[in-house]
């Protein structure tokens, strides 16, 4: 008997698990251990979209995630250059390892790069997708990440949710009901397993910073960063809360090329500007923090679960449940100095919870345990 009939009489499933960049590694490591668990067998590719150690070895390395089967070594680019560059290299490596299941997660060009390809190669190899956080829409077809979160939802077989608020919206587009399944917020589960090591590191302390006295803030979408003018408004509204509290402010690689180009670095002068940050170092600060000043979709849950204020710097958010049942708001939009700063007041004014003390449903820890089993039954 052949292997792969050997498996599939057991009930064996190969699974090729997708990482392109920084937001998925934390997503795809609770799904590879769930699947070991299981005794199923999975096969990790790593895009390379994320190349930088900072960006990317050093969340393999906290995570405790395999070295991928695969590595595809894309690089920056273009969309189009990046996007491109990943369906070219990963065509051979799918057709090659004829999975049962390609499992992408969340939004960047590496998602939907690979759930394209899979697409195409459906039928003959008899591989299904499944997207892991499916459903979540901002409604802005300016971000690169709202369109690889729509097509690649229209293109999988299995639509995993991380909260209950995503049906509706894959609903609205005409996408049969039976095909989502609510599964639960797998980042989540990172966070539980990793929290006490992130506090162990005590981070805030070894920079002189008091538990609850400082805040942080990241920024790296394009909208605010790659345009001179909204930089240096959303730098300038840093600047006004770090008159009022110490600012930590780790810089991605973006911002800090912009920075640069802008001729900006006067106005990150005075915040304890640091590199791109390590997983249990982002969760360190995180939770000492009085509140976080963010563009990014993953803090805004992160706080929510830490129990710690946050303000969103975006016009909306993908993830309103955050709105709605966690500690996040949106900054006042335009941003501008006074708006954020006013926000931040607010938000500390409302203090901290426990982290998981009220956190949405299926939150818990125990999402990807969820995954596997609805890969299983599908
Ligand atoms: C990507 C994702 C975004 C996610 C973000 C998290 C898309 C469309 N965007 O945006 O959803 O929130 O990652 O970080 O997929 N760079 C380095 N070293 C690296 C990686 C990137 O120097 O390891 C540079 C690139 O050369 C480029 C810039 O940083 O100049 C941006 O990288 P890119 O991957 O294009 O997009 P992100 O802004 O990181």
């Amino acid at each position: 008997m052949s292997g792969a009939l050997t498996d599939a009489a057991a009930g064996r499933m190969r699974v090729m698990v997708v990482a392109g960049a920084r937001p998925n590694f934390m997503k795809v490591a609770p799904v590879l251990f769930a699947l070991e668990k299981a005794g199923h067998q999975a096969i990790l590719v790593h895009t390379g979209q994320h190349y930088d150690a900072r960006m990317s070895d050093a969340f393999f390395a906290d995570l405790g995630i395999p070295e991928p089967d695969h590595h595809l070594g894309v690089g920056g680019g273009s969309h189009a250059v990046q996007t491109a560059r990943v369906m070219e290299a990963f065509e051979p490596v799918l057709a090659a390892e004829r999975p049962d299941w390609l499992v992408v997660v969340g939004d960047v060009n590496s998602t939907i790069a690979c759930a394209l390809v899979a697409s195409k190669l459906r039928e003959g190899l008899g591989c299904r997708i499944a997207h892991v956080e499916a459903g979540l829409r901002s409604h802005d077809w300016r971000m690169p990440e709202e369109v690889n979160r729509v097509l690649t939802d229209r293109l999988s077989d299995l639509l995993l949710t991380p909260s209950r608020d995503a049906h509706p919206n894959l609903l609205a587009e005409g996408i049969p009901a039976e095909r989502a399944v609510f599964v639960g917020n797998v980042m989540i589960d990172t966070l539980v397993a990793q929290l006490s090591a992130a506090r162990d590191l005590d981070l805030p302390g070894r920079m002189g910073l008091a538990r609850g006295g400082y805040a942080l803030a990241t920024l790296h979408r394009p909208s605010n960063v790659d345009d001179a003018e909204n930089l240096g408004a959303v730098l300038g509204a840093l600047q006004a809360v770090a008159r009022q509290l110490p600012v930590v402010l780790p810089l991605h690689p973006r911002t800090r090329k912009n920075v640069d180009a802008f001729g900006l670095a006067d106005r990150i002068q005075g915040m304890h500007v640091l590199e791109p940050l390590g997983y249990r170092e982002m969760q360190s600060l995180s939770d000492g923090a009085a509140v976080v000043l963010t563009d990014s979709g993953g803090l805004q849950e992160e706080t929510t679960y830490l129990g710690v204020p946050c303000v969103t710097l975006r016009e909306q958010t993908e993830r309103p449940i955050t709105l709605t049942e966690g500690t996040n708001r949106m900054a006042p939009w335009p941003l501008t100095a006074e708006g954020v700063f006013q926000a931040a007041q607010e938000a500390r004014a409302m203090g901290r919870m426990d982290a998981g003390a009220r956190v949405p449903e299926g939150w818990d820890g125990r999402a990807a345990e969820r995954i596997v089993a609805a890969l299983a039954r599908a």
